[in-house]
């Protein structure tokens, strides 16, 4: 019987049992092929690899080895070149590739599928996968970090006023505000590798979940691909999708961080902050109102990381309560694996390429950060290192603020015998402490803003980077 001709016109893979062509609604409704069809170089490197392994261990010979390593070769040229015909009625990349393999080379390409399951195979491609575009990302974000620390070292003079709460706070540099980011982005760059060094684990040979009873090599394979071992328990193995969820994560984060920077970026080039002036070719204009210039790249970044993060709350969802081992839901990883991908990318290259077309309106900012009591925290260091406790001095500049306020002047307006009314401490020597760059580069703590400070993490950022001066 087992030569006996198929019954169904579009013969599957495991069509043996059934006695019935699947109904084409449920072949639309399984098939993953229109977007799991960009593994195929994931799917194919795997796949030559374990028919290296089958030749290895005596499994096929060393022809249909060849003959196998060839086939898919041409399979994947053909793809290349878009000649290659999708069929989703072989439901996804494994199946598509695995039965073109036999039309072209015969009976050695039905003996690929020796001691594998789709559901390591699946495993497999998608950490290939991972793997190459966790390198992407950390590449893309360098080239970020690159475009601030450009900007900072162009601006390294320039104060603005730094904020909590959104107000006002404490005069900083701008350069220090956008080493920032930098700083946020290298975490960035740091979990990924993190990502990526955990997912680098060669599932293959855990086959449908139970391992298999063939005289398969493992580490050969691992090795083959560049894997440094092999995933521990056959069970966990097809069903994991922790690498999947934990790269969303990163995913996320990442487009959080570029919604910060493009919260601020359309609070500055607002009429209210003033700050940037953000280039005509990066700005689209109104169909309505002929005045305006609307930062619409800052704004579909942060909008489009609602649709990063529902990405990684899907994943989540469809892992939870899923019993071992391997489900149909998980076939559900890979859009938003990918579409999270495509996102975060395309955020990371049009904010790499908005970096070079700002021009921040420093003026703006030096006032800014000139009025609103900026300084006040200095004085209260002042007193302090005349020997005043904390709480006492942040009361006595308190009430200097308070006086201020109710004359509408500004702490550089109060003269040295008004301010010494508050304290018998203060003396000539404050009027330096009330400047923006007295209180700048008096925050000469690890990490402060004094310029010293800032021109040794531009330095130390660029060396990183491999940005010569
Ligand atoms: N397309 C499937 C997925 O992405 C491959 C594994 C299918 N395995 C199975 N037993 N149906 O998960």
């Amino acid at each position: 019987m087992a030569d006996s001709p198929r019954r169904t016109p579009a013969a599957k893979l495991w069509g043996g049992r059934f006695a019935e062509a699947t109904a084409a609604s449920v072949e639309a409704f399984t098939a993953s092929i229109h977007y799991d069809a960009r593994l195929y170089r994931h799917d194919i490197a795997g796949s030559k690899a374990h028919a290296r392994m089958l030749a290895r261990q005596g499994l096929i010979s060393g022809e249909e080895c060849d003959a196998i390593l060839k086939g898919l070769d041409g399979i994947c040229a053909d793809i290349e070149a878009g000649t290659f015909v999708f069929r989703p009625d072989l439901e996804d990349i494994h199946m598509n590739i695995e039965k073109a393999l036999t039309e072209r080379i015969g009976a050695a390409g039905e003996k690929l599928h020796t001691a594998r399951s789709r559901n390591d195979q699946v495993s497999l491609d998608l950490r290939l996968y991972l793997r190459e575009e966790g390198e992407g990302l950390r590449r893309l974000l360098a080239e970020v970090q690159k475009g601030f620390v450009t900007l900072a070292r162009r601006h390294l003079g320039a104060v603005m006023p730094g904020y909590t709460h959104l107000q006002r706070a404490q005069p900083v540099l701008l350069a220090h505000h956008l080493l920032a980011y930098v700083e946020m982005f290298e975490r960035d760059r740091d979990r990924l590798a993190d990502c990526v060094r955990r997912l680098n684990v060669m599932p293959l040979g855990a086959a449908a979940m139970a391992g298999t009873g063939l005289p398969i090599d493992r580490e050969f394979v691992a090795a083959e691909l560049g894997f440094p071992a092999v995933t521990a328990n056959s069970m966990d193995t097809v069903g994991d999708r922790d690498f999947a969820m934990e790269f969303l994560f990163c995913c996320t984060v990442i487009q959080l961080h570029l919604s910060r920077l493009a919260e601020e970026l359309v609070l500055w080039a607002g009429r209210e902050f003033d700050f940037v002036e953000i280039g005509d070719r990066y700005c689209t204009g109104s169909s309505i109102m002929p005045q305006k210039k609307n930062p619409d790249i800052p704004e579909l970044i942060r909008g489009k990381t609602g649709r990063v993060t529902g990405s990684l709350m899907g994943l989540l969802m469809t892992v939870k309560g899923l019993p071992l081992t391997y489900n149909r839901d998980l076939q559900e990883d890979k859009e938003p694996v990918f579409d999270a991908l495509d996102t975060v990318r395309a955020s990371l290259s049009i904010t790499a390429e908005l970096l070079g077309n700002l021009s921040f309106k420093t003026d703006r900012m030096r006032a800014a950060a000139s009025g609103g009591f900026m300084t006040a925290t200095d004085l209260a260091d002042y007193l302090v290192q005349k020997n005043m406790p904390f709480r006492q001095a942040h009361g006595v500049v308190g009430r200097i603020v308070a006086h201020c306020q109710e004359r509408g002047q500004e702490l550089t307006d109060l003269k040295l015998e008004e301010l010494q009314s508050f304290s018998s401490l203060i003396d000539g020597d404050v009027l330096e402490v009330l400047k923006v760059e007295g209180s700048v580069n008096s925050r000469l703590s690890i990490g402060g803003t004094a310029r010293a400070r800032v021109e040794d993490a531009l330095r130390r950022l660029e060396k990183n980077l491999g940005i010569t001066g």
